[in-house]
């Protein structure tokens, strides 16, 4: 990350006008009706604190406009895309949900194909109803070690792009929840060859930009437009994101559209304000701050590997051949394979959480992800290590864990787009009366989090019987409503002879 910045990265411009405007003392005949905190209630007071709430006001000229912005708005979403290296940043206060339903509505048309991960976000799927696109999956790759699902392979992503040459876009997901990071550089030529665009869910990859020591950022390996969640990996408050402009392939216009679609008109001060305080924090002392946390991860890791029973997964797991779904992973993150204990990952996780008081950011059958950030110190490592070492020595002995390959799982056939399949008068049917139906929700068993199902698909009977085998093997099954799939949405009126 260069050094050298144009503007000054040393001001907050959101913050300062929010601190001048509740300087000011103008009397308030104005929304929100608190009014800065006169009219509030007591425990509102103390959660936000009094002076929270003076200058939780909005919609002010002096605190710009997020959809047209002009004034410190614009300052700030200038500073940021500075720091981070685009051509324009958008300030979203949906999450990265919003950032990814805008960059979809954004670039896409009705009709048009987009090359997704098979597992992707429900957020995606979300950005797909919203456009109206079709939906090419394209299966990731698994890890066995770990049983998870790693990212796009570049073989994958060959196959697609050639079978598919008229789609529009691949939305890539680089980090994995977990870390692993695909060979988006050769991705991005594979699609850029084809006149497609790259647009990325970096959801869990705001910091990368910060250290030397973890993976390139995704708008440096050629991505079009990104969407971030600030306030996962950095300092910001939940629900913030940012999406970056990475070339003029796409119309930044059309995406603040979108996203102006998508957005609140009142949106809420205190969280562009911390959009703005993260940006800041970052420019002051990222490099320094992340660099600390990969190298606290890095020595939990090692530490982590001498225990017995336990393994922390490291670079060992990342190659840049094609057929492999991580070239690279993000050292801040710690993921903690239990294979070696007699203990799963979600059991593991209580006792860490209720008699360690330690809570993890994520647990599977086979693992636990631990997230390292600027907030952790020696002591937070100590104490974690401490735990997993008592952990392992309680429950000393490996258990079975049986390997689930939904990769392997042919995808079903679209029938009908998201879009449509979401419009579609529904009704419910038993699971097993449901083959040659077209299915209105999704089902995904975890691990590895891989759909068997997608809305507008064929149901079948393989479908069928794979259901209810892994809902045997105990898998978590997410997406129905009927969380048993004792019955299923389907799209009413379709029925697929044969
Ligand atoms: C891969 C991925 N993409 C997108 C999102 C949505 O992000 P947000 O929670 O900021 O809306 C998440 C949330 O966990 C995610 O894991």
């Amino acid at each position: 990350m260069e050094n050298k910045h144009t503007l000054n990265q040393f001001e907050a411009p959101v913050s300062a006008a929010m601190t001048d405007y509740a300087r000011d003392g103008a009397l308030a005949f104005h929304t929100p009706g608190h009014k800065q905190g006169l009219g509030a209630h007591r425990l509102l007071r103390e959660l936000i604190t009094a002076e929270g709430l003076r200058q939780e006001v909005s919609l002010m000229e002096e605190l710009d406009d997020l959809h047209e912005p002009e004034g410190c708005i614009k300052r700030a979403e200038a500073l940021a895309a500075e720091l981070w290296g685009a051509q324009d940043t958008l300030f979203i206060i949906n999450g990265t949900t919003g950032g990814i339903h805008a960059m979809l509505l954004g670039t896409l048309a009705p009709g048009d194909e987009v090359l997704v991960p098979r597992n992707a976000h429900r957020s995606i799927i979300g950005g797909i109803i919203l456009a109206g696109a079709v939906p090419v999956y394209i299966q990731p790759e698994l890890e066995p070690a770990l049983g998870i699902a790693m990212g796009l392979s570049v073989r994958n992503v060959r196959r697609a792009v050639t079978e598919h040459p008229h789609a529009k876009a691949l939305l890539a997901v680089y980090p994995t929840y977990y870390g692993f990071c695909c060979d988006l550089q050769a991705i991005a030529v594979l699609v850029h060859e084809r006149g497609m665009l790259l647009l990325v869910d970096e959801a869990h990859g705001a910091h990368l930009r910060f250290s030397d020591r973890l993976p390139s950022q995704a708008l440096e390996l050629g991505a079009d437009a990104v969407a971030q969640s600030t306030h996962k990996l950095l300092g910001s408050l939940t629900q913030t994101s940012m999406v970056h402009i990475g070339s003029g392939r796409v119309d930044r216009q059309r995406i603040r559209q979108a996203a102006g679609l998508l957005q609140s008109t009142s949106p809420n001060q205190l969280l562009l304000a911390s959009l703005d305080i993260a940006r800041l924090q970052m420019a002051e002392e990222g490099g320094e701050r992340l660099a600390g946390a990969v190298r606290l991860s890095e020595r939990l890791r090692a530490a982590v590997n001498s225990i017995d029973g336990l393994y922390g997964p490291g670079e060992e797991l990342c190659s840049k051949a094609e057929d492999r779904g991580a070239a690279a992973m993000d050292a801040a993150k710690l993921t903690v394979n239990l294979d070696g204990l007699g203990i799963s990952g979600q059991e593991a996780e209580l006792v860490l959480r209720h008699r360690y008081k330690i809570q993890c950011e994520l647990s599977d059958p086979r693992n636990l992800l631990f997230i390292m950030s600027m907030a952790d110190t020696e002591r937070e490592a100590e104490r974690l290590l401490a735990a997993l070492k008592s952990l392992a020595g309680e429950y000393a002995g490996a258990g079975n864990r049986e390997q689930v390959n939904m990769a392997a799982m042919p995808v079903p056939i679209q029938r009908l787009n998201p879009r449509e399949a979401f419009f579609a008068p529904v009704e419910t049917v038993p699971l097993e009366q449901a083959a040659g139906c077209i299915a209105a929700e999704t089902a995904a068993f975890y691990p590895p989090g891989i759909p068997l199902l997608c809305p507008g698909e064929e149901i079948t009977r393989e479908v069928i019987s794979y259901i209810r085998h892994y809902q045997a093997m105990g898998l978590r099954l997410s997406g129905p409503a009927d969380g048993s799939l004792h019955r299923i949405r389907i799209c009413k009126g379709h029925k697929i002879d044969g």
